[in-house]
């Protein structure tokens, strides 16, 4: 049996270990170690074997007193039963990181996902409240951004580039450029979508679909801008960045090729486009390259492209969601992930997650723990409070676990 996960207890029971990296795109796509637990607990390539053994510490952020929770405000929520869900009574801390935890069936979902999310999307619509949301107090909250991991975009026309929002201002910077005013090309010029320089043969898509006859269509790279998605044209125009009198610098579809890490280094006078692309490459997604297709990412790497853009703002109106952000991701990943969820929080946002992943919920300013079971056996708010509080907790059976991860000596804290 072949199993392919993350997830640390599943690994554990593995006979024979295979795994691939050292990072992730370009900079994976090897076997760095090989072996049985033991052997791979021990060698140094591994990047999972410390977390596998224990001997990788249990990170955990500073975090305010369990007094001070609350003193950014509140939203309030009452509901009446729902599914098996008992009428419950809903308190998260504004501003703050709070994990929803419990068994599988206990209610997380019902409670935040078909509650608390259209209750507040109501509110911020000055719509009526759903018929089993009994009362809402959420003042000041207007948005509500339901972060999930499905792909981004139905085609493939959605690049990071695009998505990140910085093809426009790179369209607007080589139309600027000598090269462009001489043949009067202006921004819409370098759309790969509809200006005049896409490549005419994909229409810009890089990608063509032939029609094999009584076989279904076949999808291949275009072979005439070999996935470049630009005509031949584009390639006359370079841009030089301000200040820098070296050699000209990369052409538009040149710099679509490019990383993220890459790019930054040739946009250096474009502070708005440098500023998006440091936050990828801050959230571990240096290595995509600009023109690759949204809809083809994975999960973990979808998931934080959608946070990056939300992290350049103010974010005081706003609720952020997240059901299982951890999923799928490897426990380096999941780090990532909580540091784009404190940044988040640091520019005003409340972060609601759903968890299971006991060094997220070790990692919440606030833990809504439902249960005690699944079912007609959970569907109450058995434990609340800091996560120490509700590690503390007889009635939840989270505690326990949670209380064993705070407990381990290596549990430190990030930041000072
Ligand atoms: N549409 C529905 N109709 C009837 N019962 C439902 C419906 N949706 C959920 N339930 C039931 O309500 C209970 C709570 O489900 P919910 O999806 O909220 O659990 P959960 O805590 O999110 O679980 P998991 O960790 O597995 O995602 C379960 O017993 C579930 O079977
Ligand atoms: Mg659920
Ligand atoms: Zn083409």
């Amino acid at each position: 049996m072949v199993v392919v996960d993350h997830d640390t207890q599943v690994l554990r029971q593995a006979d024979w270990f295979i795994e691939i990296g050292p990072g992730s795109g370009r900079d994976g796509g090897t076997v760095i170690a090989e072996g049985t637990l033991a052997g791979i607990g021990g060698d140094k390539n591994s990047r999972i074997g410390g977390f596998l053994t224990g001997r990788e510490d249990i990170l955990v952020r500073a975090r305010p007193d369990a007094d001070d929770v609350f003193k950014t405000g509140r939203i309030q929520v009452r509901t009446a039963p729902l599914h098996t869900v008992h009428a419950l009574d809903l308190d998260i801390p504004r501003g703050r990181l709070t994990a929803v935890s419990g068994a599988s069936g206990s209610g997380k979902t019902t409670l935040v996902l078909e509650s608390l999310v259209p209750a507040l999307k109501a509110h911020a619509a000055g719509a009526e409240l759903p018929s089993h949301v009994r009362e809402l107090i959420a003042d000041g909250i207007t948005r509500v951004n339901v972060v999930d991991a499905s792909p981004i975009g139905i085609n493939v026309r959605s690049t990071v580039a695009t998505y990140s929002g910085v093809l426009d201002d790179l369209r607007r910077a080589y139309a600027a450029t000598p090269a462009a005013r001489d043949r009067g090309l202006k921004a819409g010029d370098f759309s790969y979508n509809t200006g005049s320089l896409r490549c005419p043969t994909c229409e810009g898509t890089g990608h063509i679909e032939l029609d094999v006859q009584f076989l279904p269509d076949v999808d291949i790279v275009c072979p005439d801008c070999e996935g470049r998605r630009y005509a031949p044209e584009a390639d006359a125009i370079r841009r030089t960045p301000q200040g820098s009198d070296d050699e000209p610098g990369p052409t538009l579809p040149e710099l679509l090729a490019c990383t993220v890490a890459q790019a930054v280094e040739h946009v250096g006078d474009l502070k708005k486009v440098r500023s998006r692309l440091q936050i990828l490459q801050d959230l571990g997604l240096g290595y995509l390259t600009l023109g690759e297709a949204t809809p083809a990412l994975s999960g973990g790497e979808t998931q934080r492209l959608k946070l990056a853009s939300e992290l350049d703002r103010d974010q005081h109106d706003a609720l952020f969601v997240l059901d299982e952000p951890s999923v799928g991701l490897h426990p380096l990943d999941v780090r990532v992930l909580l540091t784009v969820l404190e940044r988040l929080v640091d520019h005003g946002a409340t972060v609601v997650f759903i968890e299971h992943d006991l060094e997220m919920i070790a990692n919440a300013d606030h833990v809504v723990d439902l249960g005690p079971g699944g079912g007609v056996d959970g569907g109450r708010i058995v434990a609340t409070g800091t996560p120490e509080q509700v590690a503390h907790s007889a009635d939840s059976v989270t505690s326990r676990y949670l209380r064993d991860v705070l407990n381990r000596p290596s549990a430190r804290r990030s930041r000072p």
